[in-house]
């Protein structure tokens, strides 16, 4: 099956096209023939977070642009074939102008070639992509855990198979990419920030004398729940910088470092103890700050430990991308979930469903 997938749910721009036969369990196998992402952090890097007007209109611009390309070059990979199965397009969770300009584009080309539309929820999409990319998910083993770790979401979410979900926690207020995006602004770093901060932490940790003269809370440690909260931690930070008056170089590294050691210090453990109570035997982390450095390297040590099956996405797939949906929206086409073009509606706020389906 021959799938397009078009995400416009936050700032970037993504459309891909993939070729995937097979299913869960059994062979499965997909070529991607194009995948490609505008992204627009530096029209929003002025605004210190995504402006949802001008992610619309750039959106509107950039689709059929990227569109032409992704056709051309799946031309070229697979000698002249161009039919398409399905369009699969992000419907939630995310801004919702943004994706309301992707789910009319899905509309207005689903008509012109007269193929259905697959809806696919962005977090099953960064399931997906984590899970499947490296070896079609041979490696998954139920329960899976899914840390789901991005700009707008914190969640631990358990699925005893394919494609069923249950929450068992979430952020309570700030998501970890939001709270790395604020951090950085605060520093004065562009955005996105988590590369940003992530660089810096880097280098202070090569110079050992830095450490511990900043000290930051770890909120939700102790809690024998597995939900989080960042914004605390935010206010942390302001508090010192705000005290500090001047802020050196050296003194937002040591910031960079202490909030990145509090977050990965609650991320680890957290996960490590739902690891420990659900039973999972793979722990599968997506979203944007998945590619994470630190991040990765504490959770790979930590399932060691455990004796879990660690699944990282490739880092250059981690933050949003259209071949995620691509993949997603395939598995939820075999289950034949169509929609209706005229019924099909952005949700902002739409979750996985528990159960069968992720839109039920
Ligand atoms: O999944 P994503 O691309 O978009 C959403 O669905 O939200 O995630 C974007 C988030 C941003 O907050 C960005 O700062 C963060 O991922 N991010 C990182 C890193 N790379 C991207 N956070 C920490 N460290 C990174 N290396
Ligand atoms: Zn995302």
């Amino acid at each position: 099956m021959r799938i397009l997938g078009i995400e416009t749910s936050a700032d970037d721009t993504g459309i891909a096209l993939i070729d995937a036969h097979g299913s869960f369990g059994g062979y499965f196998k997909f070529e991607v023939l194009a995948n490609l992402v505008t992204t627009q952090s530096e029209l929003h890097a002025k605004y210190g977070g995504i402006y949802p007007n001008v992610a619309k209109s750039e959106h509107a611009k950039n689709l059929p642009l990227l569109l032409t390309e992704v056709l051309n070059e799946a031309e070229k990979k697979q000698k002249g074939r161009t039919n398409i199965d399905a369009i699969a397009v992000t419907m939630g969770p995310g801004l919702e102008p943004c994706l309301w300009t992707g789910i009319t584009f899905a509309q207005e080309w689903a008509k012109k070639w007269n193929v259905p539309i697959v809806p696919v929820n962005h977090m099953e999409g960064h399931i997906i992509i984590s899970a499947l990319a490296e070896n079609g998910g041979r490696q998954i083993q139920f329960p899976m855990l899914s840390l789901l770790i991005s700009g707008g979401h914190t969640d631990l979410i358990l699925s005893r198979k394919w494609m069923e979900y249950e929450y068992i926690g979430r952020t309570r207020d700030d998501a970890v990419g939001e709270a790395f995006d604020k951090v950085a602004r605060m520093l004065g770093l562009p955005y996105p920030g988590g590369p940003h901060i992530s660089r810096l932490a880097e280098e202070a940790r090569q110079t050992d004398r830095h450490r511990m003269s900043v000290i930051l809370p770890r909120p939700m440690l102790h809690k024998k729940n597995f939900d989080f909260s960042f914004a605390g931690l935010k206010t942390a930070v302001r508090r010192i910088v705000e005290g500090k008056g001047s802020v050196t170089e050296e003194f937002k590294k040591l910031v960079a470092q202490e909030f990145e050691d509090a977050v990965t210090d609650v991320l680890v453990d957290k996960t490590s103890r739902a690891i420990e109570e659900c039973g999972a035997r793979t722990l599968v982390v997506g979203g944007g700050v998945s590619a994470n450095t630190e991040i990765r390297s504490r959770l790979a040590k930590a399932c060691a430990d455990i004796g879990v099956t660690l699944v990282l996405p490739p880092v250059e797939l981690a933050t949003d991308n259209a071949l995620m949906i691509a993949l997603a929206g395939y598995f939820r086409a075999l289950k034949r979930e169509f929609s209706n073009p005229e019924q099909l509606r952005a949700q902002g706020n739409l979750k996985l469903a528990e159960g069968t389906s992720s839109f039920t």
